[in-house]
């Protein structure tokens, strides 16, 4: 009855606290993480003590010797702050999980978060590596598969009490990991069966916790598998997500580029009018590129209509002559030549237009595709002047000693606008 009475009172603890949506106070790092620095954390909002700090280390320690030296730290306090000494090397991770009486990860769990380097290595014992008392074991072995049953288990010999296990998800919420059905088996030891209701590619620490304290069986992090039968049938939207919020902690350095993050205090509002912002912005731009590609393949048939066909002098520049591709634009327009397959116009046209000095090899055509893409401004206003350079080109073909690629350049600017405008003047 016992085993059947904690999760039910979880249960409804979360169902309370999800209609909020957020957790009812917040925690931020009043320092920035220092290698053997004073960690501060403060609590805002109504929470309710006593409270405790789990930092878990993430990633591989620092050291090229590959010595750990990071133990998990569960830190008690009862005011809105506390502060501890950091004893974790420079240039390693850690994710933070703060929680009050109401439960575990009640005030939010910080993104992965990174150690600054110091001079003060007073706290550090390289010599050797820690251990856990206990080990925390999968099967299989290392592998969380979404909607798929794993077994978490333990050999109970340094095990005090029935072990208990917290999931955690970087800028996540973090939960406790229900337990039944504890047996032993001869090969997996003692554990039980769990089917992780997480989505694939969230990442995921599994933290171990007996009698003793917590972490005491050490942690491991996870990226949660793909369920190759597209089974998601184990998740809805009580499902633990690295997305239901923005990361707790406030802003700190994240990672090793050092960025950092966005800050704890963003509402879920902003967030939503990001999204939005991004939604219309998105269609603003989708809308310039079809009219963009309609105007130039109108444009192109008026050209065809009216001009002459282009001279094919070089039996080369007949590689270039492609079918047009759906969505791409004309073959007169393409970028000549074509380096990359891109899969839109704005970013051929920009890259065709670049290369004005074009003295990087074939992949630039020194200057003449910049008349090409200029003089669909100018065409109709007629500007012959500017469409002379045209003639000048020619006389670069003149040059036997002229590369193959200066070949093709006369190729592509001779079809163009001089023909146009004549027949229309
Ligand atoms: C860290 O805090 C302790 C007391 O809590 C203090 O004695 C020590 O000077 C502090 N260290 C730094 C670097 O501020
Ligand atoms: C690992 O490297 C660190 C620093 O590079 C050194 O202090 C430590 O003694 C080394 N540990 C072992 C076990 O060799
Ligand atoms: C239990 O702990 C002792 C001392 O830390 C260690 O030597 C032993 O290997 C541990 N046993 C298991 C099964 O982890
Ligand atoms: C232990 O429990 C698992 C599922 O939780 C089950 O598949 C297995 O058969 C059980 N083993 C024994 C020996 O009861
Ligand atoms: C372990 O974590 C839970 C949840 O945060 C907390 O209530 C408990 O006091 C912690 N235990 C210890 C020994 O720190």
């Amino acid at each position: 009855m016992a085993a059947l009475a904690s999760p039910v009172r979880s249960a409804t603890k979360v169902l309370l606290l999800l209609p909020i949506g957020v957790a009812s106070f917040t925690w931020t790092f009043q320092s920035t993480p220092t290698q053997c620095g004073n960690l501060s954390i403060a609590i805002s909002g109504s929470g309710s003590p006593p409270y405790n700090v789990l930092i878990i280390p993430s990633g591989s320690t620092p050291f090229t010797n590959g010595t750990e030296v990071r133990k998990i730290i569960s830190q008690p306090f009862s005011s809105n702050s506390v502060s501890f000494k950091l004893n974790y090397p420079g240039e390693s991770q850690f994710v933070a999980v703060v929680s009050d009486s109401t439960g575990f990860g009640s005030g939010g769990t910080s993104a992965t978060a990174e150690v600054t380097s110091s001079s003060d290595s007073s706290c550090i014992d390289a010599s050797q590596s820690v251990s856990p008392n206990w080990f925390l074991n999968l099967d299989p072995t290392n592998q969380i598969v979404q909607c798929t049953a794993t077994r978490i288990w333990w050999s109970p010999t340094n095990v005090s009490g029935t072990p208990s296990f917290f999931g955690v998800i970087p800028g996540g919420q973090s939960f406790v990991i229900p337990e039944s059905g504890i047996n032993t088996t001869t090969d997996t030891g003692t554990g039980f069966s769990w089917t992780p209701n997480i989505r694939e590619g969230t990442t995921l620490h599994i933290v171990g916790n007996d009698d003793k304290g917590n972490g005491t069986g050490g942690s491991s992090r996870l990226t949660v598998g793909n369920n190759l039968q597209n089974d998601n049938s184990c998740l809805n939207q009580n499902s633990p997500s690295s997305t239901a919020g923005s990361p707790a902690g406030g802003s700190y350095p994240t990672d090793t580029s050092g960025d950092s993050t966005g800050g704890g205090s963003t509402s879920s509002g902003n967030n939503t009018g990001a999204i939005v912002g991004g939604v219309v912005g998105g269609v603003v731009g989708l809308l310039a590129l079809i009219l963009l590609l309609y105007f130039i393949r109108r444009r192109t048939k008026q050209n065809r209509r009216f001009n002459e066909k282009p001279v094919d002098l070089l039996p080369a520049d007949e590689a270039d002559e492609r079918t047009n591709q759906p969505g791409e634009p004309p073959e007169y327009y393409r970028p000549d030549p074509f380096i990359v397959p891109e899969p839109t116009v704005d970013e051929s046209l920009t890259t065709s237009g670049r290369p004005l000095s074009g003295s990087e090899g074939p992949s630039s055509r020194s200057g003449t595709p910049d008349l090409a893409s200029t003089s669909t401004g100018t065409r109709k206003t007629g500007a012959p002047r500017i469409l002379r350079p045209v003639n000048i080109i020619q006389h670069d073909d003149a040059g036997p000693s002229e590369s193959a690629q200066n070949k093709e350049v006369e190729a592509e600017t001779i079809e163009l606008p001089p023909a146009y405008t004549n027949i229309r003047k």
